[in-house]
C-alpha cells in the first residue's frame, strides 16, 4: 500500500519553532519545580527535540492516550493509561502532544491529570488543527495551527507508518 504525502511543515520550520517553545518553556518555569508529561507515541520526536533544548532542570514522564486505533479519524473515547502513577503533585506541569485535533484527548488527559494536584497544568502542542465543532482547547505552547488534513511525520502516523518522517507531511487518502 502506498500513501500519497505532501509537505506541510518542512523540518527546518520545526527546528526553528522548536527551539522557540524551548525557550519560551525555559523563562516561564526558571526556578519552579516543571515536569513533562510526554503523551505516547506521537509526542516522543517533538518532546526528544523539545527538552534538549530547554535549558532550566525538569524531570519527565510518559502517558499514553489513543483515540484513533487504526482508522485516520477520531473514534470519539479516550483512552489513558497509567496516568494516575504520575508523581506531580505540587509540580509545574507541561503536557506535551503531537497535535490536537477535537480536543477530547487533551482534554481528558488534563482533566485526568489536574486530579493528581499539579501546582499549573499547562499544554505544548506542536500542531493545532482546526475543525468544526471541535471542543476549545487553551495551548500555552504551540507550533504550529494547521488546516482540517490528516498528517504524519514528525512522530505522527497513519496505522504506524511515517513517524521516522523529519518533516510534517499531509496524507491524502487514496482515491
Ligand atoms: P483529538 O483527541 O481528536 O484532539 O486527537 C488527538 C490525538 O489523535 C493526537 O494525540 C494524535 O495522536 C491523534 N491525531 C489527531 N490528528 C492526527 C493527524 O492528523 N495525524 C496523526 N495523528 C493524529
Ligand atoms: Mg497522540
Amino acid at each position: 500500500m502506498s500513501d500519497t504525502l505532501r509537505p506541510l511543515i518542512s523540518a527546518r520550520r520545526i527546528k526553528k519553532r522548536v527551539a522557540e517553545l524551548a525557550s519560551q518553556i525555559a523563562e516561564d518555569h526558571r526556578g519552579t519545580p516543571l515536569t513533562l508529561v510526554i503523551v505516547l507515541k506521537g509526542a516522543t520526536i517533538f518532546a526528544a527535540d523539545l527538552m534538549r533544548q530547554i535549558g532550566i532542570p525538569f524531570v519527565i514522564d510518559f502517558v499514553r492516550a489513543s483515540s484513533y486505533g487504526e482508522a485516520a479519524r477520531s473514534s470519539g473515547t479516550v483512552e489513558l493509561s497509567d496516568e494516575e502513577r504520575l508523581d506531580i503533585a505540587g509540580h509545574h506541569v507541561i503536557v506535551v502532544e503531537d497535535i490536537v485535533d477535537t480536543g477530547l484527548t487533551i482534554s481528558a488527559l488534563v482533566a485526568a491529570l489536574s486530579q493528581l494536584g499539579p501546582a499549573s497544568l499547562d499544554v505544548c502542542a506542536l500542531l493545532h488543527k482546526h475543525v468544526a465543532g471541535a471542543r476549545p482547547v487553551a495551548i500555552r505552547y504551540k507550533g504550529f495551527d494547521i488546516p482540517d488534513a490528516f498528517v504524519v511525520g514528525y512522530g505522527m502516523d497513519y496505522a504506524e507508518r511515517h513517524r521516522n518522517l523529519p518533516g510534517v507531511y499531509r496524507l491524502i487518502p487514496e482515491a
